[in-house]
């Protein structure tokens, strides 16, 4: 079978087709003949600095749609042709793709496969941010980094659904304000001046709940844009920066609080809690409060295309990779 791996860190170009050996399912796990797979930014910190890469050759990709092809000894409710959709711990841009049957998610009525690989990671991760972690209530504001971006696209609508006072996103560039404005938010910022927007905004009150996947200072700024008690939920370190450390001095004062989210360590740890999360999130694909809009869609054996695309910060909604028919 093809499968697209890097031998090497580095620029898009290092990821290259391969021809390898096709998987066979162990106990617990199915093999799935893959049609999409969905493009993560995690997929590009792997290539450019090995984020969550032990060994090389690597093979990325987090999630993939496709039909079952065959079940592992003691797989139970799954059986080959059914469709899917499955997150996985890494390896999914191949054509055939091994997957935990804790994360294998039968597609249910009304959903295709090409939108089934654009939520696996994304829809439970938003979801998780704004409710499961972020304790959103209706009726207060809300703040989200990469507003335009696969997760911002989602938790948009998500926070708009659940009554949220306010929603606020920031971009990179104003280009891409549109997209954010069309997905739920209010008012969207830049980068650079978004804690004086948000306070001005807010009429000096502050936000009540951030959502924050850059790190750095952008982490400290937005702890200094929290309304008091309010929360910021870390979920990721697209800057590159040291790893946050936040204590009494910024959090004691007025009751602010600080919480993380990753849904790779979460399906590792808490697989059952991941599935629950999951499904919650999906249905609000199927009863329409969300959608994710594919904006470019990549043959498999250009994978390093929607890398750049995705790199050179002008991407929008979800990129997908199209495997077969
Ligand atoms: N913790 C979890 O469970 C989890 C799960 C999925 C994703 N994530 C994180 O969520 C973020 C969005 O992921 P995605 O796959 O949906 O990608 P995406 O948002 O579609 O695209 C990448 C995003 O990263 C931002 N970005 C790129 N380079 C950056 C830089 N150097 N500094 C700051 N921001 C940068 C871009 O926003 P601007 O150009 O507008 O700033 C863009 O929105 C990523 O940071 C990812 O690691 C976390």
């Amino acid at each position: 079978m093809r499968a697209v791996e890097f031998q090497e860190y580095g620029d898009p170009e290092v990821l290259k087709v391969v021809q390898t050996e096709t998987p066979e399912p162990g106990p617990g796990q199915v093999t799935i003949d893959a049609v999409y797979v969905g493009v993560n930014f995690a997929d590009l910190k792997a290539r450019a600095e090995g984020y969550r890469v032990e060994s090389l050759p690597f093979r990325p990709g987090l999630e993939v749609s496709g039909r079952i092809r065959a079940v592992g000894p003691g797989v139970e409710g799954l059986h080959p042709g059914q469709e899917v959709a499955a997150l996985v711990n890494s390896g999914a841009y191949a054509e055939v793709v091994v997957a935990e049957t804790a994360t294998v998610f039968p597609l249910t009525e009304g959903l295709d496969l090409r939108t089934a690989a654009t939520l696996p990671t994304v829809l439970p991760t938003a979801h998780a941010l704004l409710h499961e972690v972020g304790q959103l209530r209706a009726g207060q504001s809300v703040l989200v980094h990469g507003a335009a971006g696969g997760i911002g696209t989602v938790a948009g609508q998500l926070a708009r659904a659940a009554g949220a006072g306010a929603v606020y996103g920031v971009v990179s560039s104003t280009a891409k304000a549109g997209h954010a404005l069309k997905h739920g938010y209010d008012e969207v910022f830049t980068t650079d001046s978004f804690p004086d927007d948000a306070r001005r905004a807010t009429g000096g009150r502050g936000v009540d709940l951030i959502l924050d996947p850059v790190g750095g200072d952008t982490l400290r700024r937005g702890l200094d844009t929290l309304a008091v008690f309010g929360r910021l939920v870390s979920f990721g370190n697209a800057s590159g920066a040291e790893p946050w450390h936040v204590g009494q001095p910024e959090l004691y004062a007025q009751g602010r609080s600080v919480a993380g989210f990753s849904v790779l360590a979460l399906a590792q740890s808490a697989s059952e809690a991941l599935r629950s999360l999951t499904e919650r999130a999906f249905r609000k694909v199927t009863d329409g409060t969300v959608t994710l809009p594919v904006t470019a869609e990549f043959p498999l054996s250009n994978a390093s295309e929607a890398h750049r695309l995705m790199g050179g910060r002008t991407s929008t909604g979800k990129l997908l990779l199209r495997v077969a028919d």
